[in-house]
């Protein structure tokens, strides 16, 4: 055939085959990225989404320096079997304000992207003081040391500032008072009324980790993971079909 014969010319001149394969991947390439830079934004707006509280930041850099990710992904994949085991698929926009995101790539154990309401503030300390007293067979350390491990939020507002220097929206009032909050959200009994103001009512105010008279490392941690995969109302979420 005509047309294989005239193929026969580029598949027998190695440089000509390198050249044209370069011309095609680029144009694809272009095809693929260049929209992106058209579009205003990448991440769909979701109603509900706020930047952590000083106390959950905290946990969330504990389960960062922990390496709970090594053993947790926290990305519901959009497939029946992950959907129906974890809940709704997760969002580009919940992890908007992750730096970096806990998306993970190992599932030693669960997906814990909405891990959050799922157990109580207690399940969450026996399990992570014992894991194997909750689940014999379960592979995961010991965490007990957080809950003696005392903070006071004396960083925190330095915590803030990192994160709004790669783009979390704290303001001026959030970082000044990252400290106060930090308290606040894990001393039930005091006055909880400016973290609210500052980030929602939906924020819980607890003693996460069963020890009133002081704030550990342990109510950060709870804290975090009580609020992943919490902030968007699934019962209202309506995706957006132009995207
Ligand atoms: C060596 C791997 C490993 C590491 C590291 C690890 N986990 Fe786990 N985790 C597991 C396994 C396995 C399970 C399932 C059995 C169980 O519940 O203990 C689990 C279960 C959990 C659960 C219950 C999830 C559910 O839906 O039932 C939570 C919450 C959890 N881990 C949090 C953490 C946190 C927080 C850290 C870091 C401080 C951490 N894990 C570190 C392996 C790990």
């Amino acid at each position: 055939m005509a047309f294989l014969d005239k193929h026969k010319v580029i598949e027998t001149n190695a440089t000509l085959l390198l050249i044209l394969s370069l011309l095609v991947v680029t144009i694809g390439g272009i095809v693929e990225i260049v929209p992106l830079f058209y579009m205003e934004n990448t991440i769909e707006k979701v109603d509900g989404m706020r930047p952590y509280t000083p106390l959950e930041l905290e946990g969330r850099a504990i389960y960062v320096r922990e390496g709970c990710y090594v053993c947790h992904s926290q990305m519901i994949r959009p497939m029946r079997d992950e959907v129906e085991r974890y809940g709704h698929y997760s969002l580009a926009a919940e992890s908007m304000y992750d730096h970096p995101f806990q998306w993970g790539s190992k599932r030693t154990g669960p997906d814990l992207a909405r891990v959050g309401g799922r157990y109580s503030n207690a399940w969450h300390v026996d399990h992570l003081i014992d894991p194997q007293l909750v689940v014999p067979e379960s592979v995961m350390p010991k965490y007990g040391f957080l809950a003696s491990t005392e903070i006071d939020g004396k960083y925190a507002a330095e915590l803030l500032t990192a994160n709004a220097m790669v783009g979390v929206p704290y303001s001026e009032e959030e970082i000044a008072n990252a400290q106060a909050d930090l308290v606040a959200q894990a001393t039930p009994t005091g006055d909880s009324s400016g973290l609210i103001g500052r980030y929602g009512e939906k924020v819980v105010v607890d003693d996460f980790d069963g020890q009133p008279d002081k704030v550990t490392e342990m109510d950060a941690l709870i804290a975090y993971l009580q609020v992943l995969g919490t902030m968007v109302d699934f019962t209202t979420f309506k995706p957006d079909p132009m995207r």
